[in-house]
């Protein structure tokens, strides 16, 4: 590739600069210029040319075949993408330093025994790598590290071998020579992101692309390249928790409600099979301010603890803090307890924190919530062998949720003994369940509820 001239174009209004300048001479906007190769005018003329030939195609002759996907073996991973890997997509993976990205991918490589893997590394040497693996687990030749950055130099690699999935670990650290912006630039990373996933789309190989995660929670810089990849993967998790949570936040293959949950060993990243018994194994008995919710996490119920800590205001405006679960909902269910339980919480600062660091958001934990807070206020503890669902409306009612009998079914199973539903699920739960589960030796009661006082009473009498 000889060097070719690049511009400079505010992102906000497109304004065409020869260099790059802090702010837009057009809209008056900071930050906002990005460099950009522009595309070669053989390639213009030509994709030109092939475009006038086609013709539109009626959708009843598009070959609509499922891709075929390949799975890695991982449920908990296949799962997020949808059921595995579809070839020819481009997986983006983010999350933040020393989360475990590096480590879940050589997984995911030496997982895939029987196919050709090439890792590309940008950040770390190949001795590292080694160590890595090495406490990972058994490798075979399949996999082939290539430590470079130079995607000038790594497309010619790709085009001479033949892999069958690559990993570029991290899009930040690849540069295009031809553009005169650091690596890691927006820039850089965009045009580094366009040509890898024209090589993905031509050659039909799925692509990881790893991807550092900024202070702010995007993805570093490029915002921009997420929506050219297929597939968005967040990995998240507390640092001082073991546990680490992948999300998609955007799959063209799939749901991007599924998560997967692992847990951090010095042997990798463990699948979480059975989240509820993880996430309640370290719960306080007998201590107010807890309740169990039983939410759903894609096609997946979950059991877990909220707490709730309600003190006097000492000074000041009373203080409301949520970790893992919305503040402005919290200050909904606040008023409604107020205005419709009839409490006096004007006074009172309120803690809300969802134990195991992992956040709920979805209004079946309402109920949870609100029964978490009063337990706290009144310092009484909630019923331990109780399960809490229900959506909180303004007016203190409670509302049906989705999936009831799955919720109820996972309670039962864990060995719950009574679980409180809104009064509208309960037909349908008792529809849906077998008898054993439900009758009263040995299964669950199931409890219905319309208003928030009713639950309150049932929960903490
Ligand atoms: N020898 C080791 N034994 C156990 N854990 C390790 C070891 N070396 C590194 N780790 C852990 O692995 C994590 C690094 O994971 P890595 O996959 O490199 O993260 P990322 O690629 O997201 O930056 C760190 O949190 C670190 O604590
Ligand atoms: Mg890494």
């Amino acid at each position: 590739m000889s060097k070719v001239i690049t511009k400079y174009v505010c992102q906000n209004c497109g304004y065409v600069s020869p260099r790059w300048t802090g702010k837009c001479p057009n809209c008056n906007e900071w930050n906002s210029f990005v460099e950009e190769a522009p595309v070669p005018a053989r390639v213009a003329r030509k994709s030109g040319s092939i475009a006038s030939k086609f013709e539109p195609v009626p959708l009843t002759q598009v070959n609509g075949h499922e891709e075929e996907r390949f799975a890695t073996g991982m449920s908990e991973f296949d799962r997020v993408l949808g059921g595995g890997i579809v070839p020819g997509s481009v997986i983006l993976l983010g999350g933040d330093p020393g989360i475990g990205k590096s480590t879940l991918m050589m997984q995911i490589a030496l997982l895939l025994k029987n196919k050709i893997v090439l890792y590309i590394t940008g950040e770390e040497s190949l001795k590292q790598i080694k160590l890595r693996a090495d406490r990972l687990g058994q490798y075979s030749d399949s996999v082939l590290l290539l430590p470079e950055t130079n995607l000038e130099l790594i497309t010619e690699i790709i085009e001479r071998g033949s892999p069958e999935l690559i990993v570029v670990d991290s899009i930040q650290t690849m540069f295009r020579p031809d553009l005169e912006s650091a690596p890691g630039s927006v820039g850089q990373v965009r045009e580094s992101t366009a040509l890898l996933t024209r090589i993905a789309k031509t050659k039909n190989i799925p692509m990881f692309l790893v991807g550092h995660v900024t202070k702010e929670g995007v993805i570093a810089g490029p915002r921009v390249i997420e929506h050219m990849v297929d597939t968005v993967l967040q990995f998240e998790g507390e640092r001082h928790y073991s546990y680490r949570i992948l999300r998609a936040a955007k799959n063209r293959f799939g749901s991007t409600n599924e998560i997967g949950i692992f847990e951090m060993h010095d042997t990798g990243m463990r699948e979480v099979k059975n989240p509820s018994e993880v996430f309640l194994s370290e719960r306080a008995y007998g201590t107010s301010g807890s309740a169990i919710v039983a939410s759903m996490e894609g096609t997946r119920p979950i059991l877990i603890e909220v707490q709730a800590l309600v003190t006097s205001t000492s000074y000041g405006l009373p203080q409301r803090t949520a970790t893992g679960f919305d503040l402005r909902r919290l200050q909904m269910l606040l008023a409604v307890l107020e205005k419709r339980g009839g409490l006096n919480l004007g006074t009172q600062d309120v803690f809300v924190n969802v134990a195991g660091g992992i956040r709920i958001d979805e209004p079946a934990a309402d109920l949870g919530i609100a029964v978490s807070i009063v337990s706290s206020l009144r310092d009484v503890p909630a019923d331990s062998q109780t399960v809490v669902v229900g959506e909180v409306g303004l007016g203190g009612e409670i509302r049906t949720v989705s999936h009831s009998e799955r919720r109820v079914q996972e309670a039962a199973k864990l060995g719950f003994k009574r679980i409180i539903v809104p009064k509208n699920n309960i037909r349908h739960v008792k529809l849906k369940m077998t008898p054993q589960a439900t009758q009263s030796k040995g299964g669950i009661e199931i409890v219905g509820v319309e208003s928030i006082t009713e639950a309150l009473k049932e929960v903490l009498g």
